[in-house]
This record gives C-alpha cells, sequence and structure tokens, in this order.
C-alpha cells in the first residue's frame, strides 16, 4: 500500500506541493539550487549519463507528488548532475502520463517542482510518431510549437498565460547552431493511450501538425506558466499510424529508442552544454 499522493487531495495547493517536493530535492542533494531541468522520454535516458555528473539519485517516490512510472522503458528517479559548466541540471526520469488518469496537477507536478528547484530552463523530451515520411525512426526534431488536443489545461481558473514563444526560438536557435540539420515540427497532444487511428492522423497533419504523442504540451504549458524558458525534442520512433503501413506497437517504439539513443543522447549533451 503506497502513501497517498498529495496531488490527489483536491483541496491541496499543487505549488505548495511543488515546493514542498523541491525542499526534499535540496535536501536531500544538498544542492540548493537546480539551474536546468531535463524530462527524458522514450529514447532520451541514456542523456543523463552523459551531460555530466551524477551526484545524487532519488527515488521518486521518496518525493512529495510523484509516483512510480507506469511502464517500461520509463526510470523512476530523479537526478542531481553536475554539468561541465558549473550549472546543475535536475533529471526527471519519472514522467506521469495524461492517459494515467491521475489528473493534469500530477502530470505537470514534475515541471512545477523543477521551478520550484530553480530551473529557469525546462527541456522537454519524448518519443512520438511522425507525419512526415521524409522522417525515420530515429530521427530528432525540434518541437517549434504544439497543438494540445487533451481538451484539459494544466492551468487553474482565470489564469491566462501567453503562448506565443512557447517553445523557445532562442533555444531553438541554439540547437540549430550545433546541429544544423535538425527539422522542426509541431507537436499534437493526443490523450492515448491508445495511438492514434490512420484518420486522426490526417486530422493533425491537416490541422498543421508533423507530430503525434501523448506527453509534451501539457507540461510545456506549465513551464511557461512557472516562467521557464523550453526546449522540446521529439525522438521520431515511428511513422504515425496509416504513414507507416505496419501496425504500431510499444515495443517498436522503446526499440526505436534503444537503438537511437546514443546518438540522440550525445545531440542532447551537446546543447545543454551551451545552456
Ligand atoms: N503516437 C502517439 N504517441 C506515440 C507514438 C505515436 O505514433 N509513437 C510514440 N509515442
Amino acid at each position: 500500500m503506497h502513501a497517498a499522493n498529495p496531488l490527489d487531495d483536491p483541496t491541496a495547493d499543487p505549488f505548495q506541493v511543488a515546493a514542498a517536493a523541491a525542499s526534499v530535492i535540496a535536501e536531500t542533494t544538498g544542492v540548493e539550487r537546480h539551474d536546468i531541468a531535463l524530462t527524458l522520454g522514450s529514447g532520451w535516458g541514456r542523456a543523463a549519463d552523459v551531460i555530466g555528473e551524477t551526484t545524487h539519485t532519488i527515488a521518486a517516490h521518496e518525493v512529495p507528488g510523484f509516483s512510480k512510472p507506469a511502464l517500461e522503458g520509463h526510470v523512476g528517479t530523479l537526478r542531481s548532475i553536475a554539468l561541465p559548466n558549473g550549472k546543475r541540471a535536475l533529471v526527471i526520469g519519472a514522467r506521469t502520463h495524461y492517459y494515467e488518469g491521475h489528473g493534469v496537477r500530477r502530470v505537470v507536478h514534475s515541471v512545477r517542482t523543477a521551478a520550484a528547484a530553480g530551473a529557469t530552463t525546462m527541456i522537454l523530451t519524448n518519443g512520438a510518431g511522425g507525419i512526415r515520411e521524409s522522417w525515420t525512426a530515429g530521427t530528432p526534431v525540434l518541437i517549434r510549437d504544439h497543438i494540445n488536443l487533451t481538451a484539459d489545461s494544466p492551468l487553474e481558473g482565470a489564469t491566462f498565460v501567453d503562448l506565443t514563444d512557447l517553445y523557445s526560438a532562442r533555444l531553438r536557435a541554439l540547437a540549430h547552431s550545433i546541429e544544423p540539420s535538425l527539422d522542426e515540427g509541431v507537436y499534437v497532444q493526443f490523450r492515448g493511450p491508445h495511438y492514434e487511428t490512420p484518420a486522426e492522423v490526417q486530422m493533425a497533419k491537416a490541422i498543421g501538425g508533423d507530430i503525434v504523442g501523448m506527453s509534451t504540451a501539457l507540461e510545456a504549458i506549465a513551464a511557461r506558466q512557472a516562467g521557464m524558458e523550453v526546449l522540446g525534442m521529439s525522438l521520431i520512433t515511428n511513422l504515425a499510424a496509416g504513414i507507416q503501413q505496419t501496425p504500431l506497437s510499444h515495443e517498436e517504439v522503446i526499440e526505436a529508442g534503444r537503438a537511437a539513443e546514443p546518438v540522440i543522447s550525445a545531440l542532447l549533451a551537446r546543447i545543454v552544454a551551451e545552456l
């Protein structure tokens, strides 16, 4: 039996829970302030090993508001990493997905915790389906913008937040200066956990989407609310349903992530080194 998650109490203030989580991280790591936070999705995990030196690893469920990951291929730890440039990174290997059904507060808790821990840059990565036929499994893509099809928001009440430059043009330019061949695309977040139908993929394409996934848009909104600068990157693990002719499978997604991991982790490390 796990202790109840404080975020499951509807009267809890999610920002207070995030502040409590940040305190536990500061106490456990002895690091008062983290500068950069990274959420590492499918295929990106190894980046944690190559961006710098891990000084502390915390089991996510020991931090208020976090829970164990629901899925194989997702790790359940928070890591404090000393970067070669003297900055500190907090790596979140424990993403809560919207499709888990725990509510959007739980989904964005890691982002709010990162902000409370001091981070001003939020790097959000994921494994996702590609709509553009020029992409193949293993292609990393910068997220230029998103379309949120979850019909939900992490913002509560009349909280109006501008999303014009949500995926920072400055950080995308920096990524391009390191890897000029990186494509950019519009990420379309579906609820999942089913993959999209071919018709839904065609709809996503018609409304301007290039990438389909189940995670990042809600997190990016919360990061912007917290005043963070956001860099989003998708690893194309498969072409989206109906674009590729074979059925999609979670195994295929994990395998594509494994195969691409060394290359995209090294790329991310080079970007982080310049932040
Ligand atoms: N659709 C949605 N999410 C995904 C996909 C996809 O095709 N591949 C990996 N995550």
